[in-house]
């Protein structure tokens, strides 16, 4: 790792420890607000990124493995397993409903199948912490089985809507016991007999769309979901990889998923590609940073996952993907990325659906760019993991940079040299605002720092050392 000495602001590097022990989170004096040490940490003028890296494994892809490999007959091994919070909450909570998923010492997860309809309720509340993915597929993965589920988490995912999800297994025979307007602490009232629908999504959301198709798996006859915008299709890959007939088509109405219920899902093999969504932070790291020259090997491309890199493209931005494979179903190549000189562009709302985790870090690569990037139909920025249109273009105006904030939109202008930077950021428990700020803060004129950096572990536990190991200085703040 390049030495990284003499800068005013360095602090101790930043070794990366995992979230407390249930002891110490429980402890007042350390708490933070989602049970973590909170950890501030500080950007600052990095030298150009170089390196081949990997980065974790993907979390949608993780999640889904864990959940249906519980399910399957047979064991189900599972390599590249995404070991960040929110996926360790998904397997802790198959194991409280009878699965199994376990770490071998050969580094490889391995679940044992219960069989599918083999779930038992848990004896105590599932605590999914900050992972709105686990809550909402498992709430669809118990509507269909005759048993109380009760679920909660951190702050930021008791302030989140479930309601989306509730809507449409109350119509497969499920009812819920939630907080006002659907917020978890909630419990799943499962149904023992469920009834199969054909639902149409109000919303683009491949979370609804699993948790139905979830339900689906335990329900008797035809479940069929109808999206009008393409959303990510992990669920409906990996039930095909399970031995579960899933049917697609084109419909005027839009994209029709349909399962036929109560399948036997056989055991497999799982390969999880690095998440393109982790990526996408040295990805920008590298287009912004003067003399980066970078490859990351092993990322996920599948299509409803790169509206990001399509984006970049546009504007500017060196990306070559080599080595384009298949790999267990899903599409994966190395990313080899350059610094570039970016121009703004306008991002339609019809890409959201395929980059919706990546506005935070797109909006950083537009403060560096030439011109308005103008992003259009984010209205489901504001119901992430925080409100993220907003807390990107507050940020990013404390930064110096030039923003527009619309209900469900943001326009960032750039003169295509460096922003100001110098600003404090406040996380709200969001993973990805706070990784992108770091980022514009290796770029910036001054540092950039957060006031927690422990939420990143939710899905790209490492990011600090691996960005440094490529030249990056992120640094612990001294306190
Ligand atoms: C995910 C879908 C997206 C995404 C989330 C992961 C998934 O959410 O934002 O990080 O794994 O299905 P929505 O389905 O709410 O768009």
């Amino acid at each position: 790792m390049p030495a990284k000495s003499g800068f005013p602001w360095a602090g101790p590097p930043v070794l990366e420890k995992r979230r407390p022990s249930a002891a110490t989170a429980l402890d007042p004096v350390f708490m933070s607000k989602h049970g973590a040490i909170p950890r501030p940490l500080t950007s600052g003028t990095g030298t150009g990124l170089k390196g081949r890296i990997r980065v974790p494994g993907d979390k949608s892809i993780s999640h889904r493995a864990l959940m249906l490999g519980a399910l399957a007959l047979g064991e189900t091994e599972i390599h590249g397993l995404l070991e960040g919070e929110d996926v360790l909450r998904t397997a802790a909570a198959m194991r409280q409903l009878g699965g199994s998923a376990e770490k071998g010492a050969d580094g490889i997860w391995r679940a044992r199948g219960r069989g599918n309809g083999g779930l038992a309720e848990a004896s105590d509340v599932l605590d999914l912490g900050n992972a709105g993915t686990g809550t909402r597929l498992l709430m669809g993965l118990v509507a269909a089985y005759p048993m109380t589920t009760f679920f909660t988490g951190d702050a930021s995912l008791r302030s989140r809507p479930m309601a989306r999800v509730a809507d449409p297994l109350r119509q497969m025979g499920a009812s819920f016991v939630t907080r006002s307007n659907g917020r978890p602490p909630l419990a799943v009232i499962g149904t023992a007999n469920p009834v199969p629908i054909t639902y149409k999504l109000p919303v683009a959301s491949a979370q609804v769309k699993s948790a139905i198709l979830l339900a689906g798996l335990n329900t008797p006859g035809n479940t069929t979901v109808i999206e009008p915008e393409h959303t990510r299709d992990h669920t409906e890959l990996m039930l095909r990889g399970f031995g579960v007939d899933i049917r697609v088509e084109e419909t005027p109405e839009g994209r029709a998923s349909s399962i036929t219920g109560q399948p036997e899902l056989k055991g497999r093999r799982i390969i999880v590609p690095g998440d393109p969504s982790s990526a996408a932070f040295p990805i920008v790291a590298a287009l912004i940073l003067p003399g980066s020259d970078i490859v990351i090997e092993n990322v996920g491309l599948n299509p409803h996952r790169i509206g990001l890199i399509d984006s970049l493209l546009e504007m500017g931005g060196a990306i070559e993907i080599q080595n384009a494979r298949v790999e267990a179903g899903e599409k994966v190549g190395d990313l080899h990325v350059r610094h570039s000189h970016l121009r703004g562009i306008t991002v339609p709302a019809s890409r959201a659906p395929s980059m919706i985790d990546e506005y935070p870090i797109l909006s950083v690569a537009a403060a560096f760019a030439e011109g308005e990037t103008r992003m259009l139909g984010l209205a489901e920025l504001r119901v992430k993991e925080s409100d993220r249109l907003g807390a990107m273009a507050r940020g990013l105006a404390a930064c110096g940079v030039s923003v527009e904030e619309g209900e469900d939109w943001l326009g960032v202008t750039g003169n295509g040299k460096r922003p100001r930077g110098g600003a404090h950021i406040a996380v709200n428990l969001d993973h990805r605002p706070a990784m992108s700020f770091l980022v514009l803060g290796l770029g910036a004129e001054k540092p950039v720092s957060i006031d927690d950096g422990s939420p990143i572990d939710t899905s790209f536990p490492g990011f600090s050392d691996l960005m440094n190991g490529m030249g990056a200085a992120i640094r612990l703040q001294n306190r």
